[in-house]
């Protein structure tokens, strides 16, 4: 059920219940991190693997030693740049974080959301909670309460905060030997972060039990078939015979030879595309297409994040 009243939202997570919650990036599947029961409802909602572990969300920076240790320096001030925000900090755990979050690491993510109903939730309650994406695992993150609706139905109670803002998920950075080391690119670019840190680490990606399965190769795809290219007219040449749908940065010169094309900025404008990026890829994944062609975007801060979703996306 989708609602806006925040006592019964906080009332299903008393009583060991998930819900959905808006943030800033993508809506989460939340359950208190106290609650076995709720954490294990979380891995069973989203066919998520136990492998997989989960993002614990926390009201302010203050409350970040109560969740993890031995926290850089460095941390404490990515923490001071980017929170509330959409960066999420693995550091290492205190006793009391349980393994099912952790996935048996001895690591934690961490964050601070950036949504007023959200906080205000966690404002309320004597916990943190932790949220994977509340989406089937492997399947399109939501950026709506009805992309969650979608995914779950009547299931659970779905917190409608509006349209995710950034529509991108978090960037998530770990840190070795107190050098910050980049596991999944997201809503804040490498750039953002290194003007604070200096050079950092990029993590390669892996296929299974990754540092951070964001990294794992297939993730975020849309049930329709889906290629990428960097050509388009000569794409849409190939496939006259089928029911195209075109992802589109900022062209809309293929109205007329595809059934549905989505544009993701008409002025080019990267954190515009980012936020209409899930959103379109929905909507292109409910038209009965038989193929998605999406565009390359430029390679250059939210563009390569995007870059990296569509490279998920089109894999299987
Ligand atoms: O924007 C976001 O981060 C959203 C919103 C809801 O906060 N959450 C999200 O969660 O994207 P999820 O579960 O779909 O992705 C979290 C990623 C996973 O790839 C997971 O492997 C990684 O965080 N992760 C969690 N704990 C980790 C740890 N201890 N070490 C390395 N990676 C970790
Ligand atoms: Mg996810």
């Amino acid at each position: 059920m989708i609602t806006i009243d925040i006592a019964k939202v906080k009332n299903a997570l008393i009583n060991d219940e998930i819900v959905a919650i808006p943030t800033e990036t993508v809506y989460g599947l939340a359950g208190n991190i106290y609650s076995e029961i709720a954490i294990k409802k979380i891995f069973n909602a989203k066919k998520r693997p136990l492998f997989n572990p989960l993002i614990v969300h926390i009201k302010s920076a203050e409350y970040l030693e109560k969740i993890a240790h031995n926290i850089p320096e460095i941390a404490w001030k990515l923490a001071a740049s980017f929170w509330p925000g959409p960066l999420t900090m693995v550091l290492n755990k205190q006793d009391h974080i349980s393994d099912l979050i952790t996935a048996g690491k001895r690591t934690v993510a961490v964050r601070v959301p950036n949504h007023k109903l959200t906080l205000e939730l966690l404002n309320e309650i004597e916990f943190p909670i932790a949220a994977p994406s509340a989406n089937i695992f492997k399947t399109l993150s939501p950026t709506s309460a009805k992309h969650v609706f979608g995914a779950f139905g009547n299931e659970i109670l779905i917190l409608d905060g509006d349209e995710c803002k950034i529509g991108l998920e978090s960037t998530i950075i770990g840190f070795e030997e107190d050098i910050p080391i980049l596991y999944r690119l997201g809503a804040i670019t490498i750039e953002e972060i290194e003007s604070i840190t200096g050079k950092i680490k990029i993590a390669a990606a892996q296929n299974h039990a990754p540092e951070a399965p964001g990294m794992l190769s297939q993730h975020y795809s849309p049930r329709t078939k889906m290629i990428l290219t960097t050509d388009m007219q000569s794409e849409i040449a190939k496939f006259k015979n089928k029911k195209i749908g075109v992802l589109s940065f900022k062209s809309e010169n293929q109205k007329n030879q595809v059934i549905k094309i989505e544009t993701l900025s008409k002025t080019g404008n990267l954190k515009e595309a980012a936020s209409n990026f899930y959103h379109a890829l929905h909507s292109l994944d409910s038209s009965d297409l038989d193929l998605i062609i999406a565009e390359k975007l430029p390679n250059e801060g939210l563009g390569k994040t995007l870059n990296d979703r569509l490279i998920r996306a089109i894999y299987k």
